[in-house]
């Protein structure tokens, strides 16, 4: 049995909100890779994000994905959505966790995402066709590095709960 469960997917496919009720249910640990990332910055990822750029946050989200995986104990793992960029996260989340990816439509995204302020990549002039650009490139990549596939479409947050637990517990997790 692999004790870390890893969410992964697009920004809005939520990861955390899904986390966090997985972790209820089981009642397990829940870690938000970006909030540690936040805790360590001591400032919004938004804001280092397009101080220092993107390169220096991957840095900082790969030391911190390392760090969170390095402990024992059960957790469950939301994950940021560009954590599968690099090969060596990937990888490492493979080896260390069942990896779930919570995979939605860049439409679908969009619908829950229109007004987000937070996420650096997406505050730009056409946040559709970034999501669209973003899912392009991610989705062989997620699935690259996921155990399961979870296809969200536009269930409840219950739903998805539900499906992540049936998937889990076939899986002998
Ligand atoms: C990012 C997604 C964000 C956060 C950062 C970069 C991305 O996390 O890690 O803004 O590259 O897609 P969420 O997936 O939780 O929004």
């Amino acid at each position: 049995m692999l004790p870390v469960i890893a969410l992964v997917g697009m920004p809005g496919g939520g990861k955390s909100t899904v986390g966090r009720q997985l972790g209820r249910q089981l009642g397990i640990r829940v870690v938000d890779s970006d909030a540690e990332i936040e805790a360590r910055l001591g400032e919004p990822i938004r804001s280092f994000f397009e101080r220092a750029g993107e390169d220096a946050f991957r840095r900082i989200e790969s030391e911190v994905l390392a760090e969170i995986l390095s402990g024992p104990g059960e957790l469950i793992l939301a994950t940021g959505g560009g954590i599968v960029l690099r090969e060596a996260n990937r990888e490492l989340l493979q080896r260390r966790c069942t990896v779930l990816y919570l995979r939605s439509t860049p439409e679908e995204l969009f619908r829950r995402l229109r007004h987000d302020t937070q996420r650096p990549l997406l505050q730009v002039r056409d946040p559709l066709a970034k999501l669209r650009e973003l899912f392009a490139q991610r989705d062989p990549l997620y699935r690259r590095c996921a155990h399961y596939v979870l296809e969200t479409g536009r269930p409840s947050v219950h739903g998805l709960v539900n499906m992540a637990l049936m998937q889990l517990e076939l899986a002998g997790v």
